[in-house]
């Protein structure tokens, strides 16, 4: 025991309980690439696994692409969207037993918490200290404003990696902008879509709609 908390492989502790049953079997090896391919194997997950090669292959090269640490876009990648292992119907739960805030409008729509679900497993499972990693995990769906580069380049990666049947030209939009150089008018073409689509959505994000407020006045003023 530490902390008063059972102690898991040896070196390897989980601070909350709560998480635990998402640890049964699995043991860190410090090789991030091969432990989130593990945890997701375990959990019998592979979809997720095969979207967040893609998102992390993306980011490391939009990180390129901005002068942005592409190890550091990497980690977060691979660990964006870990909480999917957890039901939908536990999120709510799961985030209420961790402490972690919820807002009310999420609350309504309890799938939108896997990003500070994601955020908490990084942290206590993976061990991540990394602030810049875990703050990008935590809005990598709604983004917020005052976002960092790293935010903006894992939230662009995650959309841009879905494969969704048809054409969707404002994909290739924001493609051609995160090529361009203009990632934030990328990131806007994309709040945007969701903007116009609000009144067909079981939520529109508060953190999305400050983050697009904030680049649509950034954008008007350069
Ligand atoms: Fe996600
Ligand atoms: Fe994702």
């Amino acid at each position: 025991m530490r902390n008063g908390l059972p102690e898991i492989e040896g070196e390897f502790s989980i601070r909350h309980a709560v998480l635990q049953s998402y640890m049964t079997g699995f043991t860190l090896t410090k090789n991030l690439s091969l432990d989130i391919a593990d945890f997701y194997s375990l959990h019998d997950d592979i979809r997720t696994l095969t979207h967040t090669r893609k998102v992390a292959e993306e980011a490391m090269r939009i990180a390129n692409l901005y002068g942005e640490n592409p190890a550091v876009l990497e980690q977060a990648a691979l660990l964006h969207d870990i909480s999917n292992v957890i039901p939908v119907t536990q999120m709510l739960q799961t985030a209420d037993e961790l402490g972690i805030p919820i807002l009310d409008d999420e609350r309504s729509y309890s799938r939108i918490i896997h990003q500070k679900l994601s955020k908490a497993m990084a942290e206590h499972i993976f061990l991540i200290k990394n602030s810049d990693i875990l703050n990008a995990i935590e809005c990598h769906t709604t983004l917020k404003a005052q976002a960092s580069l790293i935010d903006k380049i894992l939230f662009i990666s995650d959309k841009i990696s879905f494969d969704m049947p048809g054409e969707h030209l404002y994909l290739l939009e924001i493609r051609r902008c995160v090529d361009d150089g203009n990632l934030d008018k990328a990131v806007l073409i994309y709040l945007d879509t969701i903007w116009e689509q609000r009144s067909k959505l079981k939520l529109v994000h508060p953190w999305l709609v400050s983050a697009r407020e904030e680049l649509l006045h950034l954008i008007k003023n350069t």
